[in-house]
């Protein structure tokens, strides 16, 4: 079937188009429909079904005869080491951790929070909460003890599970330390923990609370797959949102399991056996759908890698590791790609590898700039896709269904909408705008399966941040515009969350932590565009009247609580102080026309400024920090 019939068929027929897909999952009782719609404006797909995660992901592929293909390979330039399991490993691994963990108490439903580094045993862990019905929660090892305790008070879970250190290059990351911190801070407190003990940094262990992985599951008898309904909630992932509060975005079961498996082959392009490497983290939606659950529920081999683009050794990692591997399909961030580029411009790590293996290359988690694109592409001499998706989505949003059908590429569109979501432009009254006009990136409810029917505890905040803002329609967030020929440019958001790295942050959540300084009054921060990471954080920060302290000491200083308290992903490193911040006549900080200035963009000059006289004001304290570049 072309693309275009595909996407017709799942817009005007989705019980039908989604319970065919749904054939490909095994099912302890199949779902008698797909959409049940009796809630709208919240949906919900395959309700009434019963099925088990960790049995799609690892247990059939043994039981059809994969068990001796390799299902997870360890490439970890860091520790300097390989190491592959297969699907039987796994799945024996995974019973017997899920069995240690119901020994101790954890049931369907219950919460666990994953705390690891990109170690096999992360995938494991999941896996094993998927086994018992237990709802995970994973946490970027790059987030300080305090976002950590954020979210074990939000999701209150009965156990956490955490490796003793994670390696980044040229420093251990002690998460013990940041573990024991976390559950200090957070007014919840878990039954218990189970430490992954690495031999880089043994933990010390808390007696009464803290379990050794290995010996936990000493003498305990592996789990069975605990059938759940399609509805139950296989994880929570928390992202970033205004605020410093993160979001729980909540995954369905069943809509996850039979959205994933319909991409592997049909956006992904792979079949049962290929190798399929997304070069993210498990503590990202990337590494939930494409590290994790995706390729080992369509019977892939995916590659858990623990290190950088480069440096680790060198820039020439992806290609070593894509050979070495034979992996057909390679998914990373823009990022990733110009960090490659700056370091070897003419590719001359490229033909060092043998790389006939790979067929296609997907970028996503921020916009793919054509010189990036056009880069990979004269490099690698493969198809370079850019598709567009959230956490909220789990899955593509917008992608070139190179499986189906391959489209023709358009630099900087991520391409056309995926099968379910119904993509409109919408202006600021919630009208449609034609084609090639900016507006608000708004899905027509339903949003198809796999996605988020809900925030964990926070249907209100759900509906406020998504679906009230244009009724009948999901608020993506993003702005930008489609084409007459329904390719999708996404161009900025409309919130104010940045991304930096490939990373979602939010600027609300760093403007929280700057206003606790003793000394600043007031603080705005806004993100400015970086040539590596796409966007940086840049603080503003206007001090009480009276301080008298050194300001550069300050914002220093400033540097050090976002770190600490909000972690190193954040990338905070610029903050400078200022006397006062532009602001409209009714007190909004114009953080647009601040962006602007240290872009170096024309801007046109806020009908509604207060004090105009305040803009050179900025522009000076930017050039002391070098903003605009060039
Ligand atoms: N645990 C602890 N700290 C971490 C971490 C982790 N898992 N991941 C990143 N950090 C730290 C980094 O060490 C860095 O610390 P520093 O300020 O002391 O240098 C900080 O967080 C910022 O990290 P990052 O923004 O990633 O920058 P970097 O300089 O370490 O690396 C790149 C630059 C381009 C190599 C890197 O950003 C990259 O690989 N990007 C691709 C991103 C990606 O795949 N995103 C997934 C989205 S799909
Ligand atoms: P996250 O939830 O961390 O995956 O971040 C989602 C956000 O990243 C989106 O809302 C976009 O703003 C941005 N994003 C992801 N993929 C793309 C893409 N291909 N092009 C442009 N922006 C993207």
């Amino acid at each position: 079937m072309r693309y275009a019939d595909l996407h017709q068929w799942s817009i005007s027929d989705p019980n039908g188009f989604w319970m065919e897909q749904a054939q490909k999952i095994d099912w302890v009782r199949p779902p008698s429909k797909a959409l049940f719609d009796d809630n709208a404006p919240l949906y919900e797909w395959f309700k009434d079904g019963l099925v088990n995660t960790c049995w799609n992901a690892l247990d059939r592929h043994v039981d059809a005869g994969r068990g001796e293909q390799v299902a997870v390979i360890h490439d970890s330039p860091v520790t300097h080491s390989k190491r592959e399991l297969t699907y039987r490993e796994m799945r024996d691994r995974v019973a017997s951790l899920a069995g240690a963990l119901r020994a101790k108490g954890v049931q369907k439903g219950d919460r666990v929070i994953i705390y690891m580094p990109m170690i096999p045993e992360a995938l494991e862990a999941m896996l094993a909460c998927a086994r018992l019905g237990a709802i995970h929660s994973v946490v970027f090892g790059g987030f300080a003890a305090n976002e950590l305790a954020v979210r074990i008070n939000d999701a209150q879970p009965k156990c956490i599970i955490a490796a003793s250190c994670g390696l980044e290059p040229g420093r251990v990351i002690h998460y013990k330390p940041l573990l024991d911190g976390a559950i200090e801070l957070a007014s919840h407190t878990p039954d218990f923990c189970v430490i992954f003990q690495r031999e880089q940094e043994v933990a010390k262990l808390t007696d009464g609370r803290d379990y050794d992985w290995h010996a936990f599951q000493y003498g305990v008898a592996s789990a069975e797959c605990v059938p759940v309904e399609g509805d139950h909630p296989a994880y929570v992932l928390y992202t970033s949102g205004t605020t410093g509060q993160p979001k729980g975005v909540v995954r369905p079961t069943a809509g996850h399991l039979v959205a994933l498996q319909w991409t592997m082959k049909n956006i992904y392009d792979v079949d049962p056996g290929d190798v399929f490497w997304a070069a993210s983290d498990v503590g990202w939606v990337v590494g939930h759908s494409y590290i994790c659950y995706a390729p080992l529920i369509a019977g892939n081999t995916t590659i858990v890698f623990e290190g950088k683009p480069i440096g680790t050794p060198d820039a020439g990692t992806f290609w070593r590791v894509i050979s070495e591997h034979k992996v057909k399909s390679f998914f990373t961030a823009p990022t990733a790609f110009r960090a490659v580029k700056r370091e070897d411009p003419k590719g001359e790590f490229v033909g060092k590898y043998d790389l006939s293996c790979l067929k296609t290359v997907y970028l996503a988690g921020e916009r793919a700039d054509p010189d990036t694109i056009e880069w990979a592409q004269d490099q690698l001499k493969v198809p370079v896709i850019d598709h567009w998706w959230q956490t909220e989505s789990g899955w593509p949003i917008a992608a070139n269904p190179m499986g189906v059908e391959p489209l023709p590429v358009k630099l900087g569109s991520p391409a056309v909408a995926m099968p379910g979501y119904d993509i409109h432009v919408l202006d600021e009254g919630g009208n449609p705008v034609g084609a090639n006009t900016l507006g608000a990136i708004a899905i027509k409810l339903p949003l198809p399966p796999g996605t988020l029917p809900t925030l964990w505890n926070a249907e209100d905040r759900f509906r406020k941040s998504y679906l009230d803002q244009f009724p009948g329609y999901y608020a993506t967030g993003d702005a930008g515009y489609v084409d007459a020929d329904g390719y999708v440019y996404i161009m900025a958001r409309t919130d104010d969350v940045i991304n930096v790295a490939g990373h979602r942050l939010s600027t609300g959540g760093m403007e929280e932590v700057l206003a606790s300084h003793p000394d600043v009054a007031e603080c705005a921060v806004i993100g400015i565009a970086d040539d590596l990471k796409g966007q940086l954080p840049l603080g503003f920060l206007c001090l009480n009247s009276g301080t008298t302290r050194d300001n550069a000491a300050i914002a220093q200083e400033c540097v050090k609580l976002v770190r600490d308290r909000i972690g190193p992903v954040a990338a905070f490193k610029l903050a400078v102080v200022v006397d006062r911040l532009p602001k409209t006549r009714s007190g909004k900080i114009l953080r647009a026309t601040m962006a602007s200035i240290a872009d170096g963009k024309d801007y046109k000059m806020p009908a509604t400024i207060d004090d105009p006289a305040i803009l050179p004001e900025i522009a000076k304290a930017l050039q002391g920090l070098g903003y605009p570049k060039g």
